[in-house]
């Protein structure tokens, strides 16, 4: 579960589905690259001023293929997650 927060609402909703998923959850700011392999790689984040955070949107372009199965959006947290 990685996540990027600004004022704290994506930050609470990645911890629960860290805690479900038992995975941790962890900040961009703390990890801007993602180091390992994921089978499936939550990725939350919020619109600001109608854009996706710069700092979300670099860690999505520099994610790979071969680091990770699928990728769900951190606005389908609220609905079914399904891969994108
Ligand atoms: C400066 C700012 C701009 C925002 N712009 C939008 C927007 O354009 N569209 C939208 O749907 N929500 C917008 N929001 C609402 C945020 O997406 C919403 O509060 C979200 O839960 C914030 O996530 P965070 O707490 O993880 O930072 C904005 C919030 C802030 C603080």
């Amino acid at each position: 579960m990685r996540y990027f927060s600004k004022i704290g609402n994506t930050k609470k909703i990645a911890e629960a589905i860290a805690e479900g998923a038992g995975v941790p959850a962890v900040s961009l700011t703390d990890e801007p690259l993602l180091t390992e392999r994921a089978g499936v790689l939550f990725l939350g984040g919020a619109p600001y001023a109608n854009i996706m955070a710069p700092v979300l949107r670099t860690y999505a372009e520099r994610l790979s293929s071969e680091q990770m199965g699928n990728v769900t959006n951190g606005e389908e947290f609220f609905r079914q997650a399904r891969p994108i």
